[in-house]
């Protein structure tokens, strides 16, 4: 009973790798470590190489009986969905296709796929539910939800899925072995490390004009270690004959960029640099997790507040100012 873990040397592969390990699971990796990071692969087997390589992946099934997957593989920029679309519906959608074509003839059938709540666009109002209609709006969160929609037809063929929209994941491992990398991240909590730690990056905060408290966008952030947690729970549910479905993988609480800045300048001891700068297209004004359905459905809670995401990037970012280089 192994389960093949896609894209496990990235961000939150890697810390869903040892939540699984954790759980006493036998685990397979297969990354093209185009984006991910060797050394965050820990106590599993990485093979180097691509999910569209069917004869790969074929490989894999039958070498360590896989009986599921967690998927991870796809491109997640925003910014670059939208300049570059092709090479999203490729590797995030076509990609897939060929990967859970693979599967069916190698009779796996339980899927847990990494979505986002990018699905929703902007939603009305929040805590979002999982009725919240979907209106993505990039190429990336469409490449997501095509995903979904395919693995919700492919269940009347066998195939138990699960898709988990993450909202806002961030943070580090508590043991400091994983974390993100700021050069290559585009997300709020590593610039905001980052304008702590190197003193020549310049920070911004895209608009504080919003119709919010505090005129910043609220988001709903949620510690990686809980991610993964999520994820491990995905598979019990499924082995347990769980049907297809969506679930939000939220905390439930909204958050402020400003909030968010001072939180980080309690645990830093100084004020996080910045400027107000313009509105970034497409930000919603406030995204957070109605995370009930994860709750009863998964027994699954968030265990980490807001301080402990922010002591541990801080901790991580601090000790690991390139990343994993
Ligand atoms: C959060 C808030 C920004 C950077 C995206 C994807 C989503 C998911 C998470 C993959 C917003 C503000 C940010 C900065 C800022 N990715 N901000 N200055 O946009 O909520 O979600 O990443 O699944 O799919 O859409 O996350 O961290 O980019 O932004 O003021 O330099 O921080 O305006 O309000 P976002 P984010």
């Amino acid at each position: 009973m192994t389960t093949l873990v896609t894209g496990g040397a990235g961000y939150i592969g890697a810390q869903t790798v040892r939540a699984l390990r954790n759980a006493s699971r036998d685990v397979v990796v297969l990354d093209t470590l185009e984006r991910g990071n060797k050394q965050a692969v820990i106590d599993a087997k990485l093979i180097v190489g691509d999910i569209a390589d069917q004869r790969l992946v074929a490989k894999i099934c039958r070498k360590y009986k896989v009986t599921s997957v967690v998927h991870f593989a796809a491109y997640k920029a925003v910014g670059e969905s939208m300049t570059h679309p092709m090479k999203y519906w490729q590797n995030n959608v076509s990609s897939t296709l060929k990967l859970l074509e693979t599967l069916q003839a190698h009779n796996v059938s339980q899927f847990v796929f990494s979505s986002s709540a990018a699905v929703y666009g902007t939603p009305k109002s929040s805590p979002v539910t999982e009725k919240e209609p979907t209106f993505p709006e990039n190429v990336y969160a469409e490449t997501k939800l095509a995903v979904e929609n395919i693995l919700r037809s492919l269940a009347i063929d066998g195939l138990n899925s699960i898709s988990l929209r993450y909202f806002n994941a961030a943070g580090a491992s508590s043991d400091n072995k994983i974390g993100e990398d700021w050069a290559t991240s585009q997300n709020l909590v590593p610039r905001v490390m980052r304008a702590l730690l190197d003193d020549k990056f310049k920070f911004e905060v895209f608009g504080d004009d919003y119709a919010t408290p505090d005129g910043t966008c609220i988001r709903d952030y949620i510690h990686v270690e809980d991610l993964a947690v999520a994820h491990v729970k995905a598979l019990d549910y499924l082995e347990s004959s769980g049907t297809t479905t969506v679930c939000n993988v939220g905390t439930g609480k909204g958050t402020s960029v400003t909030q968010l800045l001072e939180v980080a300048a309690k645990i830093a001891k100084r004020e996080v640099p910045h400027t107000i700068g313009a509105r970034r297209k497409g930000d919603p004004v406030s995204v957070f997790a109605d995370a009930t359905l994860a709750n009863k459905v998964l027994d699954w809670h968030a265990t980490h507040d807001l301080q402990s995401i922010i002591q541990s990037a801080f901790t991580w970012h601090s000790t690991h100012p390139n990343g994993y280089r």
